[in-house]
């Protein structure tokens, strides 16, 4: 199963991306979780260090993954990804370590390729967590053409909303078969409302509201991981978000 997590800067798309990866590892589910944040930290979320995630070594670009590629998944994996204690193996795709060192299409156009790719022998979940923004969706090719489903994470505000609104259409053109409403940073019950309201009016499906967590908050504050240990609304929302997932791929969960 190979998702996107997509959506406007700051709604939350890293936060809802490490704890899907890690209810999917505790599910015991193989994952693998693609950073293409240009200034990246979904590793810290997964339990490694500040150290150990600005140590990760960057995709290369441009390249083609597969056996007649110029990297196998195998390679890419044993070269670039890096085990996280809470399960996800993670890689870093867009990383800047340079001032003006032109686009990032290179690394772009590594994750496409590597989304293409029958991941099953790898993966049972290969998660990408995206840049903000949609502009993924229009480059040439789309990063994420290969995505089975979008989680489209959104704050309970318009914008947010319309930027989900506007991803399905472009997500619509590319193929991508499946586009889903996660609502996030709830202030429950009153946040429910505009949701709701909101999705209704811009014809998004809603499948889950994440709460306001203060786990969350006091986790990103020391730069710790974000674990199930934890529990919680937030990550009981999580758990049922992956079924409605898994229902809507019809994908098995391992025995
Ligand atoms: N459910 C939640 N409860 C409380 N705080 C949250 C929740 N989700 C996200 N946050 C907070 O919101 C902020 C932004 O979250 P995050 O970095 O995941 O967003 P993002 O969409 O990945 O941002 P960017 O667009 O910069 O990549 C962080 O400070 C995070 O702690
Ligand atoms: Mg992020």
């Amino acid at each position: 199963m190979k998702i996107g997590v997509v959506g406007k800067g700051g709604v939350g798309k890293t936060t809802i991306s490490s704890m899907v990866c890690a209810s999917y590892a505790r599910r015991g589910r193989r994952v693998i979780a693609v950073d293409t944040d240009s200034n990246p930290n979904l590793g810290i979320s997964l339990g490694l260090s500040v150290e150990q995630t600005e140590a990760l070594q960057v995709l290369p670009r441009s390249v083609i993954v597969g056996e007649r590629g110029d990297l196998t998944v195998d390679e890419l994996i044993d070269d670039y990804g890096a085990p996280t204690p809470l399960g996800p193996t993670v890689m870093s795709a867009l990383r800047v370590t340079e001032a003006a060192a032109g686009c990032t299409c290179g690394g772009h156009a590594t994750v496409r390729s590597l989304l293409g790719e029958a991941m099953e022998q790898h993966a049972d979940i290969t998660l990408i967590d995206m840049e903000a923004g949609i502009e993924h969706l229009s480059r040439s090719g789309g990063t994420l053409a290969h995505a089975d489903v979008l989680l489209m994470v959104m704050e309970a505000t318009v914008k947010s909303v319309i930027t989900a609104a506007r991803t399905i259409a472009l997500a619509d053109e590319l193929g991508i078969p499946h586009c889903v409403g996660v609502g996030n940073k709830a202030r429950l019950p009153e946040d429910r409302a505009v949701f709701e309201q909101l999705c209704e009016e811009y014809e998004v499906p809603l499948l889950a509201i994440v709460p306001h967590d203060a786990g969350v908050v006091d986790a990103d504050r020391g730069g710790h991981a974000l674990s199930p240990d934890a529990g919680g609304p937030a990550w009981a929302e999580i758990d049922r978000l992956l079924d409605h997932v898994d229902q809507l791929l019809g994908s098995n969960a391992p025995a």
